[in-house]
């Protein structure tokens, strides 16, 4: 399976600076066709960047969705309409919307869903706090946050990607160790077999922290089948060098 490397650029960015980095990426990606390539920019941008993107290899996503198809829902963006400018993936669940939004499993579940309804793919974010690591909580809080998304979208569960993302690990610098990574991602692995015979062409992807240097081996990991890159995806050398790193 081709590794995806997706970017997560998070509330940054303007026109300008948008259309500088893609260009840089875009000047190096000659003979990096290995792997897979998403950039997912504030959703203000997301027509803009897909149009700009037309033709290369570089895949657009939106960083949240709507449960909701249309109509009085102020300030929100349906699939439909994120389909529409050209999006073909949305993160879902991200910790930030997770924590910021108060949103919970059932409603990261609903959104996984309606994304797949419109034929946008959800990367369903995933993972545990500190406090809860400590605790010894991981793998009941990734299990429980899984299970909800894969209740939701039911018999299309194989159309999903799953990023594990260490909430203590993101923005921090603070990486997991490959080993604690691919402990991780053979559970959640576990959890999507039991849920479909298709579970390994299931991309499950870490986050949190990885950069060029860590890229490597975390991408050696037998179930770590891609990368959702916040801070480094900021960086076109940097980007670039994770995305030489999941070659095939
Ligand atoms: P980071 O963010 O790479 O800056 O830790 C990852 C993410 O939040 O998706």
């Amino acid at each position: 399976m081709k590794k995806l490397i997706a970017g997560n650029w998070k509330m940054n960015g303007d026109n300008a600076s948008n259309a500088s980095l893609l260009d840089a990426i875009l000047n190096g990606l000659t003979g990096l066709d290995g792997c897979d390539i998403l950039v997912c920019p504030p959703s203000l941008y997301v027509a803009t960047v897909a149009q700009r993107l037309n033709g290369t290899p570089i895949a657009v996503g939106a960083q949240d969705v709507s449960i909701q198809e249309k109509g009085a829902f102020t300030g929100e963006n349906s699939a439909g309409m994120l389909r529409d400018v050209g999006a073909s993936y949305v993160l879902v669940g991200h910790s930030e919307r997770r924590q910021y939004h108060h949103e919970t499993d059932n409603l990261v579940g609903e959104k996984a869903q309606a994304a797949l309804a419109k034929g946008v793919t959800p990367i369903v974010c995933i993972g545990e706090t500190l406090a809860e690591r400590e605790a010894g909580e991981t793998n009941a809080v990734v299990k429980r946050q899984l299970a909800a998304a894969v209740h939701a979208v039911g018999h299309c569960v194989s159309e999903i990607v799953v990023a594990y993302e260490p909430v203590w690990a993101i923005g921090t610098g603070k990486t997991a160790t490959p080993e604690q990574a691919q402990a991780v991602h053979a559970v959640i692995r576990a959890q999507l077999a039991a849920a479909t015979p298709n579970a390994t062409r299931i991309k499950i992807l870490y986050g949190g922290s990885m950069n060029a240097a860590n890229a490597a081996q975390l991408l050696a990991q037998p179930d770590i089948d891609g990368g959702l890159i916040g801070g480094a995806a900021l960086k076109a050398d940097d980007f670039l060098t994770i995305v030489r790193a999941a070659q095939n």
